[in-house]
């Protein structure tokens, strides 16, 4: 399948942010992807409910909520509800993972798993056929505009062997240091879905680094 773009609006400018999405509506870009921080999971607070159905209200591309928050069992129904597409939840923030996973999909909503750079793709092995898509973190989360970890590589291999067997339809997104740069390499070992937050809204044209992005050379 052709690779699919999901720009990060935690890079936008927040005072200006109906613009920015409009921009992504532009664009071709595939997603919309929108990180959830809770200040406990991860060092960070990004926004919650009120913001995600302000961009709900305007965006014209599917949302791919990223929730890095502690227990996500407690949430789901109100992001499926606030215009989520997908919900992706940490392995590391579920006790009960088949249990998360289930609830995304009975609030009517794809279910994704991420990675944080230390955990070992292999422990999906027991739900990754329930699973519409895999993220892995190719920085450690919480922050935008870090340096992409390079044994991201050899977690993509090993994903897309074991999806080979169990689920070949998964999606496999990576998240954290895309660039214009690396964007061919991670498409070769497997990747399908690249977000990119400061590659994009840094960018002295934005529209065009997503296009680059999509048809990268
Ligand atoms: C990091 C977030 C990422 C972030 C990516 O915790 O999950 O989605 O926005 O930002 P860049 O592309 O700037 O590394
Ligand atoms: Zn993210």
């Amino acid at each position: 399948m052709n690779h699919l773009i999901a720009p990060s609006i935690l890079a936008a400018d927040f005072g200006n942010l109906q613009r920015d999405i409009e921009m992504l509506n532009q664009s071709e870009a595939d997603w919309i992807h929108v990180d959830i921080m809770d200040g406990l999971f991860v060092p960070n607070i990004s926004f919650g409910f009120p913001v995600l159905k302000s961009v709900a209200k305007i965006a014209e591309k599917p949302l791919d909520v990223h929730l890095m928050i502690v227990d996500p069992d407690r949430y789901i129904k109100q992001f499926a509800e606030g215009g989520a597409h997908g919900i992706t939840v940490h392995y590391e923030a579920c006790t009960h993972l088949h249990r998360t996973v289930q609830g995304i999909k009975e609030a009517g909503c794809k279910a994704g798993v991420a990675l944080n750079p230390h955990t070992p793709v292999n422990l999906l092995s027991e739900i990754i056929a329930d699973l519409d898509m895999v993220l892995i973190m190719s920085v450690n989360p919480g922050f935008g505009g870090q340096k992409f970890i390079h044994n991201t590589y050899r977690k993509i291999a090993q994903l897309k062997e074991l999806a080979a067997k169990e689920n070949p339809d998964l999606l496999i997104e990576i998240d954290g240091g895309v660039d214009q740069f690396n964007v061919n390499n991670l498409i070769s070992v497997g990747a399908n879905v690249l977000v990119a937050g400061n590659t994009v809204f840094s960018a002295a044209d934005p529209l065009h680094m997503i296009r680059t992005l999509k048809n990268p050379l």
